[in-house]
């Protein structure tokens, strides 16, 4: 089977389409065969050599990235009940969803409702997870309150943008003018181009900021909080900078770090099965082009998902 790996840290040209053997089952796992798997920047900064993901497999190259995934079930372990060869499953995996095959943990994997297309699946886990638990289980987001979202248009921030309007808050979204529309589409009440200093000033104080930027942009935002209010701030490599600036605000602040939730993949699935979350999926690339797929993702632009093509 054709797989994506490194064998060295650095730029997406070090992306190569091997030939791989098929990876053995254990009992408790389940073999996929990967129609989507989503590219984030996790993946170009590991494959870069940056930040912890690259701490921890630098002694265990070549490795391939990716780690979200929505593929149809070829086979089960023999402890695994929840899953029959041809069901439709999408998750989080811990690297390796670059492939045409991956075997993956039953836990990790949840079954697909018929509703959600295969694409919206393939970039829903990693991006879904992180916008709802920086908005509720890290950030508090209650109804009526003001949440600030910066990023509005990317992976995880189209989704915020949807989740937060969901949970009744009032969604102010940062954005460059040509993603307003889009952004307002996804039911942003206010949208500000974040390139415009005295317009981003001018928003009214905000309960939460969810911080998808990070660095100086996560710190000039902080100014924009109410007294009290809470901060998450999403980039794991700037994280302590921004807390640390906001702490001295007397800001709560706080990084994180998505986990893997039965619970809230369960409740993405529904979401979007009943309408209510929409994954834009803006360019679906060959395992073949991965390394055009990175150059996408480093641009810093993209709109709502890139996706890997099994
Ligand atoms: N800690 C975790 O568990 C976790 C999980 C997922 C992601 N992350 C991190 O969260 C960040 C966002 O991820 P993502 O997948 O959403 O990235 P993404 O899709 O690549 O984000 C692209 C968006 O960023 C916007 N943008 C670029 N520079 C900006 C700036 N200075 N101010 C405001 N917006 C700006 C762009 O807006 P315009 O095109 O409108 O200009 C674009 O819509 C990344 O750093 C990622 O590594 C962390």
């Amino acid at each position: 089977m054709k797989q994506l790996v490194i064998n060295a840290f650095g730029g997406p040209e070090q992306l190569q389409l091997v030939e791989a053997e098929h990876p053995p089952l254990a009992s408790h796992q389940v073999r996929l065969k990967m129609r989507y798997a989503g590219v984030n920047p996790i993946d170009a900064k590991t494959r870069a050599g940056l930040g912890w993901g690259a701490e921890a497999i630098k002694d265990r190259l070549p490795w391939s990235p990716g780690f979200e995934v929505m593929g149809e079930v070829l086979e089960v372990g023999s402890e695994v009940c929840r899953f029959l060869p041809g069901d439709r499953a999408f998750g989080l995996v811990a690297g390796g969803a670059y492939g045409e095959e991956l075997v993956v943990n039953c836990d990790d994997l949840m079954p697909l409702p018929d509703e959600v297309a295969d694409d919206m699946a393939g970039g829903l886990a990693l991006a879904g997870t992180t916008a709802w638990q920086g908005l509720t289980t890290h950030g508090g987001l209650q109804p009526g309150e003001r949440v600030l979202i910066s990023a509005a248009a990317g992976g995880v921030g189209h989704l915020a943008v949807q989740l937060a309007r969901d949970v009744g808050a009032t969604v102010v979204a940062l954005a460059s003018a040509t993603n307003h529309d889009f952004v307002k589409g996804l039911g942003a009440d206010e949208v500000v181009d974040y390139h415009d200093k005295a317009a981003v000033q001018d928003i009214a104080p905000v309960d939460l900021l969810l911080d998808l930027v990070g660095g100086t942009s996560g710190e000039m935002l902080l100014s924009q909080v109410k007294p009290n209010g809470r901060v998450v701030t999403v980039p794991t490599i700037t994280a302590p900078q921004v807390i640390a600036a906001a702490e001295q605000k007397g800001l709560r602040a706080t990084g994180m770090l998505k986990e893997n939730q039965h619970e809230h993949l369960a409740m993405l699935a529904d979401a979007v099965a009943e309408g209510r979350l929409k994954v834009e999926v803006s360019r679906v690339f060959d395992l073949a082009d991965g390394a055009e797929a990175h150059r996408q993702i480093e641009t810093g632009h993209t709109r709502g998902k890139v996706l890997l093509r099994g």
